[in-house]
């Protein structure tokens, strides 16, 4: 695991996005595995930009998103979907048909996630993974629990999930209890993994995830056991290492 400290917000967004225009630029057709949350917002605007100095070309980039909410239709302004459309793909060249993200409106949860992993297995495996991290240490969906899934799965979310997630709702009653996630197995399935951390919220998260012990409790911290993981910290994320 590589541990960059960076001084910003906005110098880590810049770096997390050139790691993302390397592996573009190297493999034309390169898999991209997507977050979602506030912490990537820079760096989905960095590639904006870039794309439109022409510095980077998605036209054969095929993207999976993390994870999605059940019971938000797709224009609902907290849907997964939404987010990524307006912060990134509705500004750039990502062929409609490249984009995957867990929806579930009427299906059964089971199939779609079943067809979900197997569209990962299809299109080569992931080559790059972006995540985020929770306070809790969680990484998609995947919530400290006894155990934790391989694959995509429905998932309960937990009451901490859901009170960090209502800052983006007009009531905690309106977050979903419920969503899809790809599961810590795809995730790891990935060859190369960048985690973004950003504020002093997540310093005990990003002190856990690096502590050593590797526990479902603390799920970030099966990062450990991935041969290439590169860990962009802020400062403040980086104050209890
Ligand atoms: C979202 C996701 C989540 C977030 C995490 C951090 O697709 O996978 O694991 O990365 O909850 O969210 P922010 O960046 O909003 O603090």
């Amino acid at each position: 695991m590589r541990i960059k400290t960076i001084d910003n917000y906005n110098e880590l967004s810049e770096q997390a996005a050139d790691i993302v225009a390397i592996e573009v630029q190297t493999k034309k057709n390169t898999v991209l595995g997507l977050p979602t949350g506030s912490t990537p917002l820079g760096m989905y605007a960095c590639l904006v930009k870039m794309y439109k100095k022409n510095e980077i070309d998605f036209k054969n980039v095929i993207t999976f998103n993390l994870d999605e909410y059940i019971g938000l239709p797709p224009d609902h302004p907290q849907s997964y979907n939404y987010y990524m459309h307006s912060n990134f793909f509705d500004h750039v060249n990502v062929k409609k048909s490249n984009i995957h993200i867990p929806h579930c409106k009427d299906q059964d949860p089971i199939l779609i996630c079943r067809e979900y992993e197997q569209n990962i297995k299809r299109a080569g495996g992931i080559d790059l993974q972006i995540l985020g991290i929770g306070t809790n240490g969680h990484i998609g969906f995947n919530e400290p629990d006894e155990y934790l899934y391989t694959e995509t799965h429905l998932v309960e979310l937990t009451e901490e999930t859901i009170e960090a997630n209502s800052r983006f709702f007009k009531s905690r009653d309106e977050v979903p209890l419920q969503a899809v996630t790809m599961g810590v197995g795809s995730i790891m399935g990935a060859a190369k993994i960048i985690l973004l951390a950003s504020g002093e919220s997540k310093a005990e998260a990003v002190k856990e995830m690096l502590s050593g012990k590797v526990t479902t409790r603390v799920p970030a911290s099966f990062l450990q056991l991935h041969r290439d993981v590169t860990v962009l910290v802020d400062i403040e994320a980086a104050s209890l290492l």
